[in-house]
């Protein structure tokens, strides 16, 4: 009897923190929203140097918010037309989260893949540096000669843009010729939403992204200086700060893969120029694990690297849920996978061996829409579902300490309360109806 009474006690305890869990809302948050086409006309001014663009930043002066589309590539691309110099030499140009630095093809390269070259001599605003650089990316490089022009995205024209103008780049299978960093710091010069500020184009440095899913559309689209609220429903932000001097990097507070937790208290960098969901190596071994002894799935790689295996219509892969500021982020099977003829294929990557940062690219900012915001020093995302915070850490709690970090089967324990529960409550129903 003691026994009983105990278990019930804990099956309603279940149930309530389930209820926090589920419905429970944050107090709200203040980020000012911004409306499309608003016009500024007046200047509040909170100065406090040109470009310190994380702290307090100067109200320009008239401003609007500029809302720029981009072209779906295949799902795993996007980029809009951006024109370059005085005499507006025009570019398809990805918007990258995860690099700081701007750069197009240069004219008379021969090792430059690219079609179109810029042709710098024709502009009359460009201004040579007489220095070489060369960036690292993820996948490949970029070696470039700097400079500055103006640049032109929408109706806006940006003055004195320092830019790269790149001898060497690949561009084999690229849909974009160029690309437009804005990583959260852009080392050694300023970075184009940082000019924008300081020539008095935007009133805040945010910009934010919608990415849709539709191969060859052109209803995606990037807002800088400010977000659309189209976007969010309710406009329920979720801001969370950035965690690193140089990259919009948040904490992942849990992720789960189904039912099971894989991984507690990691990190992400949200990265426009990536397609995928990168994870640290012991983790996306993780999830190989689950799929293929949990729902007894053959896995093979494909030529480009990534796991697929055969369709079967009777089988579905479980969701992958990231919980991040207390709000579970979650990508059905759905979103994470592309189905082509016969197979299925995840689209969940690792770069190298001892990297212990997860990636959340296209495919994450398809499913929501994050506003970037330097002066706060925070990404937004969308109010989802609330997990009250002794809940998440009772379930952190119960995770870590059997094998640190790695896989854990939480699953098991929490199936045999909710059996406990479902118990509990059809004796009560029985009792009650008989
Ligand atoms: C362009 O910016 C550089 C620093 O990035 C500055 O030294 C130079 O004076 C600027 N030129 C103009 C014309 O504003
Ligand atoms: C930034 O400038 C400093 C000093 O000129 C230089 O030592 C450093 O390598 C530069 N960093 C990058 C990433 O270009
Ligand atoms: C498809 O999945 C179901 C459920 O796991 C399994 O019983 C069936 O054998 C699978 N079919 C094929 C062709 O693999
Ligand atoms: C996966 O997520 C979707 C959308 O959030 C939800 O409707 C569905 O029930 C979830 N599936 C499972 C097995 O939890």
């Amino acid at each position: 009897m003691v026994y009983k009474l105990m278990t019930m006690l804990h099956c309603i305890a279940f149930f309530l923190s389930f209820f926090a869990f589920v419905y429970s809302a944050p107090a709200a948050q203040d980020l000012p929203r911004i409306k499309l086409e608003e016009d500024y006309s007046e200047n509040t001014i909170i100065y406090k140097g040109q470009n310190d663009i994380h702290g307090n930043y100067r109200r320009a002066k008239r401003s609007t918010v500029i809302k720029i589309p981009l072209k779906n590539y295949k799902n795993y691309q996007y980029h809009a037309k951006v024109k370059f110099g005085s005499n507006n030499q025009e570019y398809k140009i990805m918007f990258d989260t995860g690099s700081g630095f701007t750069w197009i093809p240069k004219k008379h390269s021969e090792e430059n893949t690219c079609a179109k070259k810029y042709k710098h001599f024709e502009s009359n605003t460009f201004e040579d540096f007489h220095t070489v650089m060369t960036t690292v990316y993820v996948k490949g490089e970029a070696t470039m000669k700097l400079g500055s022009d103006s640049v032109t995205i929408g109706n806006m024209v940006v003055n004195n843009q320092t830019l790269g103008l790149a001898i060497k780049s690949d561009c084999e299978g690229n849909e974009y010729e160029g690309i437009i960093g804005l990583s959260f710091l852009s080392i050694n010069h300023s970075s184009i939403i940082q000019n924008m500020l300081s020539q008095g184009l935007i009133k805040e440095p945010v910009f934010a992204f919608y990415l849709n899913r539709n191969h060859g559309s052109t209803d995606s689209e990037l807002t800088i200086g400010g977000y659309n609220t189209d976007h969010i429903k309710n406009d329920q932000l979720n801001p969370i700060q950035v965690t690193d001097p140089e990259h919009w990097q948040v904490p992942i507070e849990m992720v789960r893969f189904g039912k099971q937790v894989i991984a507690v208290y990691q990190k992400a960098i949200i990265d426009s120029g990536s397609s995928l969901i990168v994870a640290p190596f012991k983790f996306l071994q993780c999830f190989i694990d689950i799929i293929r002894k949990s729902y007894n799935i053959d896995l093979k790689r494909q030529e480009n690297g990534l796991l697929s295996f055969k369709r079967n219509q009777s089988l579905k892969l479980p969701n992958i849920t990231f919980v991040l500021g207390n709000n579970l982020y979650t990508l059905t099977e759905k979103d994470y996978t592309i189905e082509n003829d016969q197979d299925i294929e995840i689209s969940i990557s690792f770069i190298d061996y001892s990297s212990d940062t997860w990636i959340l690219g296209d495919l994450f900012l398809q499913k929501y829409y994050l506003v970037f915001d330097y002066g706060r020093r925070t990404i937004s995302f969308p109010k989802t579902r609330f997990i009250d915070g002794d809940l998440l850490k009772s379930i952190i709690d119960r995770h870590l300490p059997s094998k640190g970090n790695s896989m854990n089967i939480v699953r098991i324990q929490e199936n045999i309360y909710l059996l406990i529960c479902l118990f509990i409550i059809f004796k009560l129903n029985f009792i009650l109806t008989s």
